[in-house]
């Protein structure tokens, strides 16, 4: 199998589903068909198409391993080598050997996990069984047609051996499963408790100015990196008022709080964004950012969060102000 195909998609496989994912794919390898061919679009773009998908480290990663893989002239084809790869790690490695490569390498995810944790009654609480998980699977994983094994796994833990109502009596494994032997198939994997979520607080500005709404694009590295998004004040544990940035604040405009925040769950904490709107009657200069029609704001790259924002501000009865 295409090793690029491959690495694409489990890339965006990665905490993402599969349904979610297949629109996404089928793009990016119609306008990238070939590695090479990513390695050559500029960065933007690349995280343009990203938009919505989430994580977005893996787009910038995926850019980068591109442009290495474009240099070395061809894919790695072992576990050790493509682990020498940006982005790549333990999962990834052993999905393209597996898949692309057809190597004996165990491929260990989210469902992988589950199955065997049931097969053997893995006693020991996730994340700290994670090395007792992959060694039971690696007695498992086949010399022939590993890849298709692998695959086929995953999509049992996926569609049979599912969290929380597992389809038992489906299962070509039942004879063999401890956690089924004995009827407590869904205690497994044991997990340990989950701390809450922290939550953050801050303001994310939307100026309009005939039709157009003003953009930024965010530094380079850190969370949402390089991508598109509403100016927005920092973000902190407390609710508090944030002045806009120096640039939305000429004296003529006037901000107006724009009711229901804006909710969105990141993996280590949870965000609250207070909307703050006005329009801006006479254009000035301003640096750093970008005017963009609002009509158009669904092709603007935007990650989720300010999607969302975008869509709570356009959902307003009554156009601006
Ligand atoms: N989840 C992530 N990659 C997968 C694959 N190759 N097959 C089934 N499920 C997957």
């Amino acid at each position: 199998m295409d090793p690029y195909k491959v690495w694409l998609s489990e890339i965006m496989l990665q905490q993402t589903t599969v349904a979610t994912v297949i629109s996404y794919f089928t793009k990016f390898v119609s306008i990238w068909p070939t590695v090479e061919a990513l390695a050559r679009a500029p960065q933007e773009d690349v995280l343009k198409e990203w938009a919505g998908l989430g994580y977005y480290a893996r787009a910038r990663n995926l850019h980068k391993c591109a442009q290495v893989i474009a240099r070395l002239g061809a894919f790695p084809n072992t576990e050790a080598a493509l682990l020498e790869l940006p982005g790549i790690g333990p999962y990834t490695a052993a999905a393209i050997a597996s898949i692309a490569f057809g190597q004996q390498a165990t491929i260990v995810d989210g469902n992988v996990e589950r199955v065997i944790s049931r097969i053997f009654r893995v006693e020991a609480a996730l994340p700290a069984a994670k090395a007792e998980i992959r060694a039971h699977a690696a007695t498992l994983t086949p010399r022939v047609r590993p890849g298709d094994y692998a695959q086929a796994i995953m999509d049992l833990g996926a569609t049979v051996c599912t969290p929380t109502s597992p389809d038992c009596g489906a299962c070509p494994w039942r004879n063999a499963c401890g956690a089924c032997a004995t009827g407590d198939v869904t205690r497994f994997p044991v997990k340990a408790a989950k701390t809450e979520k922290p939550v953050r607080y801050g303001t994310v500005w939307w100026l309009e100015h005939e039709d157009q709404v003003w953009l930024r694009r965010r530094p380079p590295t850190g969370l949402l990196g390089g991508m598109v998004e509403l100016p927005t004040s920092e973000w902190h544990a407390r609710r508090q008022a944030h002045e806009p940035p120096v640039d939305l604040t000429p004296v003529d405009l006037k901000w107006e709080n724009v009711e229901g925040n804006v909710v969105h769950v990141f993996t280590h904490f949870r965000l609250e964004l207070q909307v703050q709107r006005a329009l801006l009657k006479k254009r000035r200069n301003m640096e750093d950012g970008f005017w963009h029609p609002v009509d158009k704001i669904d092709q603007a790259g935007l990650p989720t969060v300010f999607a969302k924002v975008a869509k709570l501000v356009n959902s307003l009865n009554g156009r601006l102000l």
